[in-house]
């Protein structure tokens, strides 16, 4: 049995304008409200934060964002640093998204000190590692997934990795409608975990990790019935209020 307690994350990506976040705020609000066994966050793009700290602060949904700068100010032109993001409410981040390593070449010492600066500012990191499908389709997946894992969470003390939450999203997954197997995506998760207690011992075991890659109100409970899968970061899903809802109230 596991003592982790559940997340669900959603991460909207580039999707909703204010008026848009607001009423999803308003409406989730009502259809969670009674939830006190899951962890709730909506990571949503910098313009919505706003709205979503005045909807949701102090409510039992997390506000969180989908990436941030290392620097906690300075002349640093389009960045957004960890200190606005907890002037805003924030208590989550999302790191290291497949899509900001694809599109906007973050490499994996820039992750890490993104990651170092979070925990300094008391934000907790997503951090999302998984391999693409070559690298899957030649069975080096759960090496390149161990390598990210180790650049990522370099030089972080074994207290600092208990902070973090680490998301398995296989690149292959995500928005494709094609989820890994419950037992493929337990397997790495497994393995994520293994390669934590090599860099820090014991401490791992209470490290939340998340499956990540087309999760819906249908597939998530066989998702989160493996051992090492202890919540889900969606996607595309978490763009519809009652998907999101339904898939909240499924893991109970
Ligand atoms: P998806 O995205 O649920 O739309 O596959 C997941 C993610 O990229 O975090």
């Amino acid at each position: 049995m596991t003592a982790r307690r559940p997340l669900i994350a959603g991460n909207w990506k580039m999707y909703k304008t204010v008026q848009e976040a607001r009423d999803f705020a308003a409406e989730i609000l009502e259809l969670v409200d009674n939830v006190t066994d899951v962890d709730v966050a909506i990571c949503a793009p910098f313009t919505a934060l706003p709205v979503l700290k005045d909807e949701l602060e102090e409510s039992i949904v997390h506000i969180g964002a989908q990436n941030m700068y290392f620097e906690t100010q300075g002349a640093f032109t389009g960045e957004i640093s960890p200190l606005m993001l907890k002037d805003l409410a924030c208590t989550f981040v999302i790191l290291g998204h497949s899509e900001r390593r694809e599109y906007f070449k973050e490499d994996d010492v820039l992750i890490a000190k993104k990651v170092k600066t979070a925990l300094d500012h008391g934000l907790t990191p997503i951090l999302c590692v998984g391999e693409n499908l070559t690298l899957r389709e030649s069975g080096q997946a759960a090496a390149y997934v161990r390598e990210q894992v180790e650049q990522d969470i370099h030089g972080l003390s074994p207290e600092e990795v208990k902070k973090i939450v680490v998301a398995y999203e296989p690149i292959w997954a995500i928005g494709t409608g094609r989820t890994a197997s419950p037992q493929d995506a337990q397997d790495m998760c497994a393995a994520i975990r293994g390669t934590l207690t090599s860099l820090v011992g014991a401490v791992s075991s209470q490290v939340r990790i998340l499956y990540g890659g087309s999760v819906k109100s249908g597939n998530i409970a066989e998702l989160m019935s493996q051992p090492d899968i202890d919540g889900a970061l969606v996607g595309g899903a978490s763009l519809d209020v009652q998907e999101f809802a339904k898939m909240i109230h499924g893991v109970r």
